[in-house]
């Protein structure tokens, strides 16, 4: 298949590498042309969870047409300003809330495959992942696009792969996990899978799912499982793992904090419903930001 992912990050890279090991024609998308180029001569490098290997892969800073697929990896905060060639089916794969609606403003609903994925990875430096951790990543068609092709691509490519008919809530799964694990790791300038050893941090981020769930149920997603022993398992799951915040925080990027504590704040406030915990991390990832 002839695939297009944008966002040259650590899951951009990880996706691109794998997805061409297997066989795809792989275009990275890179909105900074210095670095496209530099990418197209040295390739994408992926170390750690048993394997090393370096895939070429054709990298410029615009999609092509006549893609099977394009993914968007890139940070919440580029999604509005993303270009997309016609007819070509989008899948995102992002942190946060507002990406899926901002794609299905962008290029229709029906063209609209909303993800989630576990899969855990560090960008150690530029086009070079460290892949700390395997995990499932989940696809739903948003209103009517099959998401079947771009499973059977990911699954040909390794990738432990479903379909799930609530795509919604997989997204409020997803960043329930995030609001927990990832302000508290960049706060604190630890490995996910220290929040679980730290006697204050564990109940506190239990505290911030708690938080997020409750903003959920105000827009109808109810879960019958609990959102803070996913969290929990997540930390251990991916343990070694540097937080997407965090490796941020330390490389003095902007973060998804927004998109993740923030867009939770507003929804809140929308509902009334007060949000005491996730107000004070959102301010500290702020602070952080801004020093
Ligand atoms: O954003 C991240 O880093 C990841 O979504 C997760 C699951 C917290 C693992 O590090």
């Amino acid at each position: 298949m002839k695939v297009g992912i944008m966002g040259p990050g650590a899951m951009g890279c990880l996706f691109a590498a794998r997805l061409a090991r297997a066989g795809n024609k792989v275009h990275l998308i890179d909105h900074r042309s210095d670095r496209a180029e530099r990418l197209q001569r040295r390739g994408v490098t992926i170390t750690g969870n048993g394997q090393s290997f370096t895939e070429r892969v054709s990298v410029s800073t615009q999609a092509p047409t006549g893609l099977d697929l394009l993914i968007v990896l890139t940070k919440a905060y580029h999604t509005s300003s993303l270009r997309f060639p016609p007819e070509t089916p989008v899948l995102t794969l992002q942190n946060g809330l507002g990406n899926v609606e901002t794609l299905c403003s962008a290029v229709g609903s029906a063209r609209v495959i909303a993800g989630a994925t576990s899969e855990a990875a560090t960008l150690v430096e530029e086009g070079v992942v460290r892949h700390a951790g395997s995990g499932l990543t989940r696809l739903g068609g948003w209103t009517s696009c099959n998401p079947e092709p771009a499973m059977n691509m990911l699954v040909q490519a390794g990738f432990e792969c479903a379909i799930t008919q609530a795509p919604g809530q997989m997204i409020w799964e997803k960043v329930s996990i995030n609001s927990g694990i990832n302000p508290l790791t960049a706060i604190l300038n630890v490995a996910n899978g220290q929040l679980l050893q730290l006697p204050e941090t564990r109940p506190l981020m239990r505290d911030l799912v708690v938080e997020a769930a409750k903003v959920a149920s105000t827009e109808g997603y109810r879960f019958a499982y609990s959102l803070v022993e996913l969290a929990e398992e997540t930390c251990r799951k991916t343990g070694e793992n540097i937080s997407s915040m965090l490796q941020d925080v330390r490389a003095g990027k902007q973060t998804e904090i927004e998109a993740i504590s923030g867009e939770i704040l507003r929804r809140a406030q929308l509902a009334s419903l007060p949000t005491p915990r996730t107000r004070v991390v959102y301010q500290l990832v702020r602070g952080l930001e801004s020093r």
